[in-house]
């Protein structure tokens, strides 16, 4: 798996009597421009969102309300990640099968995505996913811009 280190961003976070406020800018706190957020919420309790990977997409997550589960998969290892905090976020790179699960009530799942929404790059078929893991066809991201 990616090493951790560069998964977990921790963003700044302005501390003041009257509240928190918590800023993130595109190429400056995470390696990508944003094109795209989404949002998850209303999620029924043992609700699994996710279940799938991206061939080039690169993505954020973060836990602005509540908390939930990430469980991140690279085809050879799995690691889980809990997100609880609205500075703290979660990259989730190119050729990693990612699954949301374990919501707490009213919890609010905000994604930050490197492009608009297109369907031709989702891989949503794990075995596809593994055989592309198995070709070495998701090792140049990685290299590139994560490791
Ligand atoms: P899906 O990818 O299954 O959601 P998740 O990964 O969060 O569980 O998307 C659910 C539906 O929403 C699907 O029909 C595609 C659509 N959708 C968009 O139209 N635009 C978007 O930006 C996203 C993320 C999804």
């Amino acid at each position: 798996m990616i090493a951790e280190k560069y998964l977990k961003i921790d963003f700044p976070k302005i501390t003041e009597s009257r509240g928190n406020l918590t800023f993130i800018e595109g190429t400056k706190h995470i390696p990508f421009a944003i094109k795209r957020v989404y949002y998850l919420y209303d999620v029924p309790s043992g609700a699994t969102r996710g279940g799938h990977a991206h061939k080039s997409l690169w993505e954020l997550m973060i836990a602005l309300s509540g908390s939930f589960d990430v469980v991140l998969d690279n085809g050879k290892e799995k690691k889980k990640f809990f997100l609880n905090r609205p500075h703290y976020g979660l990259l989730l790179p190119p050729g990693v099968w990612r699954e949301l699960e374990n919501f707490s009530s009213n919890s609010v799942a905000l994604a930050l995505a490197s492009e608009i929404y297109i369907e031709d790059d989702y891989i949503r078929d794990y075995k596809v996913f593994k055989k592309m893991v198995d070709n070495g066809e998701f090792k140049n991201f990685s290299k590139k811009k994560v490791t």
